[in-house]
């Protein structure tokens, strides 16, 4: 029987679902009944804190067993339950021009032994996977990300335990808004894309939701605001990507600082809002940044099924000889696309079709705000 060996890693910001796609590309790939149908017996190792793992784990380094570990069933049988990621991440950029590693990860992958790698990742993590498969490394993407900003597929992994958080948050905020009568801005992640704050602000019932693909006007949100009091609003709920920002304005950085992939700590847009409310309008304002409580906790059921589904799909993806592609959800279904289609082009909000631009909030129309009907019979009755 053909042998295999399989390592897999995490890689950038950890949220969610990591450890049940890492739990289920164990169980698969060591699945006895499956390695028969299969003609593959396959190890599994678990690289350790992301590429930096890979920068390090030299078979030769005295302090290996931090960088790689075996994975069996047993080892990962309870971690689908947990959140983070039980193999530790890291922001570690190999290709870093100012500090290229990426030759010792080639010849570390070759010490190693490892037949395929699976990477579980956002951009920053499948855009170094996609140069390591050009390099000739057999390599396989699981997309995650809080910010579901991957092309080509559906969902990202951690996104809807992310939502779970932003709506448990927000119905706290609502019972001290009311009581006090004040406004909330609460500010998600989400750097370039509002899908977080989007669909977050529409499952809380956020009264104005403010995303990175729509620059705002302040005095709009003001005049939004002191409608909605008229209209009987005793408080309000703001939410509000930390990438979004005004019009003519840059966005918000806490920390100009750039991490190995050249991104900058954003933060501060909530505070900015909150505080032009109550000089626009006298209201009280009080503002809460979510920040890493997105991140955190036990991965929901869809995330759980998710990580199963992606993980399983990742081995099938090795057996079947098809590298240097990242495991997708499309249409309902679990496919695959190359990893080249999606490094560089962000998925964002379509403002046209998914965003209210008007009342900077959630669509209003689903189907196009059109009386259509195909359906002859029904037709005939509109008639
Ligand atoms: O990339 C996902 C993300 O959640 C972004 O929305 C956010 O800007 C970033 O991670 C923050 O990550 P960290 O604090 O871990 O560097």
């Amino acid at each position: 029987m053909k042998r295999m060996r399989i390592g897999v890693l995490t890689g950038g910001g950890d949220c969610a679902g990591l450890n049940p796609a890492i739990k289920w590309v164990v169980k698969s790939a060591l699945d006895e009944r499956l390695a028969g149908e299969r003609g593959i017996q396959f190890e599994v190792f678990g690289i350790r804190d992301g590429w930096s793992g890979l920068i390090h784990a030299d078979p030769q380094n005295p302090d290996i067993k931090g960088y790689v570990v075996p994975l069996d069933q047993d080892i990962v049988r309870t971690w689908d339950r947990y959140g983070g990621t039980m193999l530790g991440t890291s922001r570690t950029n190999p290709y870093n021009p100012k500090n290229d590693q990426s030759k010792l990860v080639l010849e570390n992958i070759k010490r190693l032994a490892l037949d395929a790698i699976i990477a579980i990742g956002g951009d920053d993590t499948l855009s170094v996977a996609q140069k390591l498969s050009e390099a000739g490394v057999n390599i396989i993407g699981i997309p995650k990300t809080i910010d579901k900003d991957l092309p080509e597929t559906d969902y990202t992994l951690g996104f809807e335990t992310a939502l779970n958080v932003i709506i448990e948050e927000v119905d706290r905020l609502r019972t001290t808004a009311g009581s006090h009568k004040r406004i909330f801005v609460v500010e998600t992640m989400g750097r370039e894309a509002g899908w977080l704050a989007l669909e977050g602000g529409e499952a809380a019932g956020a009264f104005i939701i403010l995303i990175p693909e729509f620059d705002f006007s302040i005095e709009k949100v003001n005049q939004l605001v002191t409608e909605g009091r008229r209209a009987g609003n005793r408080y309000d709920i703001i939410i509000v990507s930390e990438g979004a920002k005004p019009q003519g304005a840059v966005e918000f950085v806490k920390d100009e600082t750039m991490d190995s992939f050249g991104h900058k700590c954003l933060g501060g847009i909530g505070e900015f809002v909150a505080a032009e409310i109550e000089h626009g309008t006298g209201l009280e304002c009080r503002t809460v940044v979510l920040s890493h409580l997105q991140r955190g906790g036990a991965p929901g059921a869809f995330d759980r099924r998710m990580g199963r589904y992606f993980g399983i799909a990742a081995v099938d993806l090795i057996v079947a000889g098809q590298f240097g592609r990242m495991v997708c959800f499309k249409h309902g279904n679990i496919t695959a696309c190359p990893l080249s289609e999606i490094v560089g082009k962000p998925h964002l909000v379509d403002v046209r079709t998914d965003y209210d631009a008007d009342r900077y909030n959630g669509r209003r129309t689903i189907l196009g705000g059109k009386l259509e009907c195909t359906e002859p019979t029904l037709a005939k009755s509109i008639d």
